[in-house]
């Protein structure tokens, strides 16, 4: 597949089954958060890869009941670095973003969670005060295929020069 292919194949996944993520896949999909860019290179965060089935399903419990999340085969729960500098939740969606896309190409379905209580996952992971958790990345084997989503069109998206001047 080539990047047009992974980005035209990624969807959101909310129906994972048993399976786990092969080690040189995991070693990839992590390698693509490594290599992320990020504002001055600061790399202002940290990443928590859950595969204990306890702590999965604590967590499904914790992201507003998507209980689904806990039958992925890892859930990567993505943390900003307060202490560091204003790009932090851009540098760590980039990062995020790349794991997906990484993932996907190998064959494995995803879904960013951005609903959940930080508090009670701070606790659960024992995560220090100058993080904040901005994202969960559940990725597995997908039970389903689900059809693209709609999108706004070119012309709400995307102006020519200068603001409202359609691209054409
Ligand atoms: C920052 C962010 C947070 C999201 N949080 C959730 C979530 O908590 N639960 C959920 O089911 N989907 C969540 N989504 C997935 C979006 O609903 C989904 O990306 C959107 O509907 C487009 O569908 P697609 O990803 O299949 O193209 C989130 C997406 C993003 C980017």
């Amino acid at each position: 597949m080539n990047v047009s292919e992974v980005i035209e194949k990624r969807k959101s996944i909310r129906k994972f089954k048993q399976g786990d993520i092969l080690p040189e896949h995991l070693k990839l999909i992590l390698k693509a958060a490594q290599l992320s860019p990020s504002a001055s290179n600061m790399q202002p965060y940290h990443f928590i890869i859950v595969k204990d089935p306890e702590i999965k399903k604590q967590l499904g419990k914790f992201a507003a009941h998507q209980r689904f999340i806990a039958d992925a085969a890892i859930i990567i729960v993505g943390l900003g670095d307060l202490e560091r500098e204003k790009w932090y939740k851009v540098d760590l969606a980039i990062a995020f973003q790349q794991m997906i896309l990484q993932a996907t190409e190998l064959g494995y379905g995803s879904i960013w969670i951005g609903a959940f209580d930080e508090k009670k996952i701070k606790t659960l992971l024992k995560i220090p005060d100058r993080f904040e958790v901005i994202a969960l990345l559940p990725i597995g084997i997908a039970d389903q295929d689900p059809p693209a989503r709609p999108r706004k069109s070119q012309k709400e998206l995307f102006s020519l020069n200068e603001y409202g001047i359609p691209l054409g």
